[in-house]
């Protein structure tokens, strides 16, 4: 066997050196480089492959062939609970891998004995065999949790470890568990590998031989993972490679609500999130999540525009804030929670050199109620109601949704699933959409539609500024240049 010697690795990236630097070539990280052992061979099929002579030549199939029984080809496994369920793509696939990421305290481990106790009990079909691995809570901090849960008579198999070996023993039988979590991928660890629970090798390594047993064993594998301060999940890229899915959980710190959200998904959509609600007795699905961001609502305040969105296949209607005030500061602030900043720039840079507005020499801040991340362009026009709102200190009429892309020059460009955005907000009893034109033009606009709904078609982010403003003598006149 040839003698192992060390190398180094980057903890960010993964990278391998033959030599320690400060930093790291591949992705510009300092004081990301560790030395770590490599991989030596162990017995148990734990370590590194053994070359050439055992080859075994891969037997090919076609793709007609029947699914196995317990292969992804198999029933999925549903939770029963339709905000889990559905960010699954319908629920667990048997020997895949899912990996859900997210902030401490967020309700990782909450979610997870949640969704364990309702498949021991068969609330999404038939009942399946769960086990439950922590790393980090032993049995009676996790029987105290269920027992908070109200699942203390669950059927879920709990077993403390931390030794990849102990638990691939463990579950390496014929009558293994349908559904295994491990809580965490960062405390788990390979013996054959020197370096710490939680490195990049180690990481790995644990997932390697949890998934692979996974495959052939045909279980559900979730692992947690644990998020770096920057907010991606700790550890190497490639074990977002590894796995069949990944999900994360989001959450601000002071809200109750819970999202849950699949990145990256083998066998379903992307785009889908659940909603949950995290109270005393654990986390509560949202089936309307709508009539929830909107519960705090104020009234008609200026600096706020109902945006209406969509969520994978689900319309969501969300509170847009906007504050503009002046700026002691050279370089004004403008901060952003749940939208992205860039985005804002482009926003504000279109109503200063189209619309004529002043925006420079004011803090600009711009805040998602709820605590919902919106990633669709088709935000735009509501954070421009928002800033205008703002800037002129006149509400958005108490009624209205806003929906629309911003172009450079100022145009507002039609977005997807308009119909759905529509009835979502006529089923919550609002009166107005400021929205695109259509293509056509076909006369639409200050139309009321069956659902009682008025269409405001906007062409342009003048027209929106003019329609925030037209009844009073010149209220936006303050703000603006020449004009
Ligand atoms: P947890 O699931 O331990 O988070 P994670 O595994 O992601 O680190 O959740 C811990 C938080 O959830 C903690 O701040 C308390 C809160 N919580 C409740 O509010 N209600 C509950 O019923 C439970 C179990 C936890
Ligand atoms: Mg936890």
């Amino acid at each position: 066997m040839a003698k192992s010697s060390a190398r180094y690795v980057c903890q960010a990236c993964g990278a391998a050196y033959a030599k320690w630097s400060g930093r790291c070539e591949g992705c510009g990280e300092w004081n990301a480089i560790v030395e770590e052992a490599p991989r030596a061979a162990a017995p148990g099929g734990l370590g590194g492959a053994k070359a050439g002579s055992m080859a075994r030549p891969v037997a090919f199939a076609s793709l007609s062939e029947p699914p196995a029984e317990r292969g992804p080809g198999a029933e999925r496994r549903a939770t029963g609970m339709a905000e889990f369920d559905r960010v699954c793509g319908g629920g667990l696939i048997p020997g895949s891998a899912v990996l859900i990421g997210g902030d401490p305290g967020v309700g990782k481990s909450t979610v997870l004995l949640q969704a364990a106790a309702r498949l021991a009990e068969g609330k999404g079909g038939p009942g399946c065999a769960c086990a439950y691995i922590s790393g980090e809570e032993s049995p009676d901090q996790i029987r105290l949790r269920a027992k908070r849960l109200g699942l203390e008579g669950s059927a879920v198999q709990l077993a403390a470890a931390t030794s990849v070996r102990d638990i691939l023993a463990g579950l390496d039988r014929n009558d293994a568990p349908d559904v295994v979590i491990v809580d965490s991928i960062q405390t788990m660890y390979v013996d054959s590998l020197d370096s710490a629970p939680g490195t990049v090798a180690q990481v790995r390594g644990s997932a390697q031989e949890l998934i692979r047993l996974a495959k052939t064993r045909g279980f559900t594998l979730l692992l947690v993972g644990h998020v770096t301060k920057e907010g991606v999940i700790a550890g190497p890229k490639v074990l977002e490679h590894m796995v069949d899915s990944v999900l994360t959980f989001e959450g601000e710190r002071g809200h109750q609500f819970r999202i849950l959200r699949a990145v990256k998904n083998r066998f379903g959509p992307t785009d889908e999130i659940g909603v949950f609600e995290m109270t005393d007795g654990g986390l509560i699905e949202v089936a309307n999540p709508s009539a929830l961001f909107l519960a705090e609502r104020r009234g008609e305040v200026s600096g706020a525009a109902v945006f209406a969105g969509i969520e994978g296949t689900r319309p969501v209607l969300v509170e847009i804030q906007a504050l503009v005030s002046p700026s002691p500061l050279a370089t004004p602030r403008r901060a952003v929670v749940g939208w992205d900043s860039g985005r804002l720039a482009m926003v504000l840079a279109v109503l200063e050199a189209r619309c004529g507005l002043v925006v420079s020499g004011r803090d600009v801040y711009l805040n998602v109620a709820g605590g919902l991340r919106i990633t669709e362009p088709a935000a735009d026009l509501a954070v421009a109601a928002a800033l205008v709102s703002a800037l002129s200190e006149r509400p958005v009429p108490e009624d209205t949704v806003v929906f629309g892309e911003i172009g450079l020059s100022g145009e507002i460009r039609a977005v997807g699933q308009r119909e759905t955005r529509l009835k979502e907000a006529a089923k919550l009893g609002f009166g107005q959409a400021f929205l695109p034109e259509r293509r056509a033009r076909n006369g639409q606009t200050g139309r009321r539609r069956t659902d009682g709904l008025r269409l405001q078609e906007i062409g342009h982010l003048r027209e929106l500024v003019a329609l925030l403003s037209n009844d009073t003598a010149a209220p936006l006149s303050v703000y603006r240049n020449g004009a």
